[in-house]
């Protein structure tokens, strides 16, 4: 059965062609719900976020800041975080501008993304006149004192910015850190994991947003070689700015479905769009589309609330006009992302890392039959809880689930003691029904056989509780 809301909003999604027609069956396949009021209720339905740029100026502007409370749960700084705010002098630091950012979204129950630890642009000038090995230090120095000092505060970190160059060539683009040697980029992602092991760490860039263009290629092989290697990077953003001589792909959503098959989370980072009326609204509808037909891609930020506010206001790239009001492309987002589509599952991030990687490769195959058929069921499962490694603000714990008769699948339900709460996962992929209950599945198959066990992890920033969670399972 359908609401008439629901037929209003069908009728409109089969008006529109290619995007649309690849997230309609997903569409299509959601059940009804009740409708979110605001981009962040919209997006949390489908276990999204749904964030905004903020420049510090914002805080002295009220209209600008009750729309961004209203609308927006995941906040990144303009410019406030980026390489020449934070550390103007080497050495100094300078944290006031990113930290009335940070505290403002913190206090106010939003998440952060961190933008941006290492990039080409908006360096301090002591930096851009480096080069060499002295610059590959200070750059590794730059992640390193920026990643720790917000060390848990952080959902996702761009950990380097656009370090690919546009046009056919899918080289790296010419800089002083792509100079320092082409590991550069590895490097600072190692920095990163270790400064901050429990936030998500980002690859950002802009133009990757069509599929058969040579730069998208470029940073999909990186990705993919990265994955391959072990090289610590949990998301690919795209930064999304389009206009009429960049438009929206009609393919974007096989772009961001191929870069979540290598096994990371996918965001659209900087979203704008040049243009007015309906017109540019069934662009924001079609990414909007594009994202919710990807369970890993996990979020939406647009750069910036009003149109007077973006880095490029003659385009009018925003969803609220100069006076704050919403525009046709807030209409045609908050429906889009009202109609459904996957429900998100963030990937786990790797949390700390190991002390020690493998010495060599696997010599023995795996011994089961691949063609074997899993377990049919019937079993019950038990969930332990177990000690991680703990921080002054933060501890990890592992739960581990035994099968008592086979089983086909398992759920696990981790509940958390206020004001607890858990930061990073990994191993399975989490829903949460409220703040501080979370429902684990598996992230790949979850057949287990009689007497197997499976094991998730999870990061609890505790402040100041150290109660373990309680765990429990249900086995199908
Ligand atoms: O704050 C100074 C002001 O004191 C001075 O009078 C004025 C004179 O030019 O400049 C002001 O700083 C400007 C700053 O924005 C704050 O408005 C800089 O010149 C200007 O270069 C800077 O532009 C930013 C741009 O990044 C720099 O690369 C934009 O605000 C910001 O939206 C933009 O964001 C980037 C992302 O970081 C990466 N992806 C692309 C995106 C758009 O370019």
């Amino acid at each position: 059965m359908t609401t008439p809301r629901q037929r209003h909003r069908r009728g409109r999604l089969a008006a529109v062609g290619g995007l649309a027609a690849a997230a309609l069956a997903i569409t299509l396949a959601v059940p009804a719900q009740a409708a979110g009021s605001t981009l962040q209720a919209a997006a949390a339905e489908t276990n999204r976020y749904f964030g905004t740029a903020m420049a510090a100026h914002y805080l002295n502007n009220s209209t600008t800041m009750n729309v961004v409370n209203r609308e927006f749960n995941m906040i990144t700084a303009e410019n406030e975080m980026k390489m020449d705010a934070m550390q103007p002098n080497r050495g100094q630091f300078n944290w006031s501008s990113g930290d009335r950012i940070v505290n403002w979204a913190r206090q106010n129950g939003k998440q952060v993304r961190g933008h941006a630890l290492a990039w080409h642009s908006q360096q301090p000038g002591w930096m851009e006149s480096m080069s060499g090995p002295s610059l590959r230090t200070a750059m590794l120095e730059h992640v390193t004192g920026v990643a720790t000092y917000y060390r848990g505060k952080i959902h996702s970190w761009d950990v380097v910015n656009e370090a690919f160059a546009d046009g056919n060539s899918g080289a790296r683009r010419s800089s002083n850190l792509q100079g320092t040697g082409n590991d550069w980029i590895e490097a600072a992602f190692r920095a990163a994991r270790a400064a901050d092991p429990g936030a998500k760490l980002c690859y950002n860039d802009y133009n990757t947003d069509n599929w058969s263009h040579a730069k998208t290629q470029a940073v999909y092989n990186m990705v993919r070689d990265f994955k391959s290697r072990g090289v610590p990077i949990d998301c690919v953003g795209f930064q999304a700015h389009f206009n009429s001589g960049n438009p929206v792909p009609s393919n974007y959503h096989t772009t961001l479905g191929n870069f979540a098959a290598l096994g990371v989370d996918v965001q659209i980072t900087e979203l704008d769009i040049q243009g007015s009326g309906n017109s540019q609204g069934e662009q924001f509808r079609g990414i909007v589309q594009a994202c919710l037909s990807v369970a890993r891609c996990t979020g939406i930020t647009v750069w910036g609330v009003k149109d007077t506010d973006s880095w490029r206001a003659s385009d009018t790239p925003l969803l609220f006009d100069g006076n704050a009001n919403k525009k046709a492309a807030y209409n045609y987002t908050l429906d889009a992302l009202n109609a459904g589509g996957t429900t998100a599952t963030p990937g786990g991030q790797a949390g700390p890392q190991p002390t020690q990687q493998p010495t060599q490769q696997p010599t023995q195959q795996p011994t089961a039959n691949p063609t074997t058929p899993p377990p049919t069921g019937g079993g019950t499962c038990t969930a332990t809880y177990s000690e991680g490694e703990k921080w002054n603000d933060r501890f990890n714990g592992v739960v581990t689930i035994r099968a008592n008769g086979n089983i086909s699948s398992w759920t696990s339900t981790v509940t958390v003691r206020s004001p607890q709460r858990i930061i990073a996962t990994w191993n399975a992929s989490p829903t949460w029904p409220s703040a501080n209950v979370m429902v684990m599945r598996p992230a790949g198959g979850g057949a287990l056989a009689n007497g197997q066990t499976a094991s998730f992890g999870f990061t609890v920033q505790h402040g100041g509780n150290w109660t373990w969670p309680t765990v429990s399972c249900s086995a199908s």
